[in-house]
């Protein structure tokens, strides 16, 4: 079973950037309840798991990619702080940190194993996709609205509607992650000469 000390271990870096206790306590919260409802027994599983099965994510698996578009969205942020003399919104780094670590919370339901013991889109996941489903358990565990929206509209459920600034920011860092695995499988991606 996945506990408290494991998701804190694999989060560690980004948890400790998480100002208020209450969300971070939720963030870690509603992984281990994604992780139970999804029957992950242990952070090994996660580590072997796809981010993504539309297409193929060349062995980068589902933790680190949620770590690498938590610190993709951190650091779209930062730059804009670092070199606009005046920046016309607020950021707010907790929503952006959990948001990040979050995005992708559903796909612990969304994403399961065959009887051959491959990843592959489960029931749940048919029912609703990880979006969905990851502002369930958020919403489950007490996180407020906005983290919801964060993870309901990160992709392209949320294309045209209304999103918080860090959901913006985690919406193209995780695109930046996935558009060039799409491209290299359409040959798409132009590679130097
Ligand atoms: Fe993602």
């Amino acid at each position: 079973m996945i506990e408290k000390k494991g998701i804190e271990e694999v989060f560690d870096q980004f948890l400790s950037m998480i100002e208020d206790t209450e969300i971070k306590k939720k963030v870690v919260d509603a992984w281990i309840l994604g992780c139970k409802r999804g029957g992950w027994q242990n952070i090994e599983e996660l580590k072997q798991m796809p981010f993504t099965l539309l297409t193929d994510c060349k062995g980068i698996n589902f933790l680190e990619h949620t770590l690498a578009v938590t610190e993709g969205a951190f650091q779209l942020a930062k730059a804009q702080e670092k070199h606009y003399s005046s920046i016309p919104y607020k950021i707010d780094y907790d929503m952006l940190v959990a948001g990040g670590l979050l995005h992708d919370v559903g796909k612990l339901l969304e994403i399961g194993k065959n009887d051959k013991g491959e990843f592959v889109k489960s029931r749940s996941g048919k029912c609703a996709r990880h979006p969905i489903s990851g502002a369930i358990l958020a919403a489950e565990v007490g996180l407020p609205e906005e983290i919801v929206n964060i993870i309901a509209c990160h992709s392209k459920e949320g294309d045209g509607r209304p999103q918080m600034l860090e959901t913006v920011f985690v919406h193209q860092a995780d695109f930046a992650t996935f558009n060039p695995l799409v491209m290299i499988a359409k040959d798409t991606l132009i590679k130097k000469r």
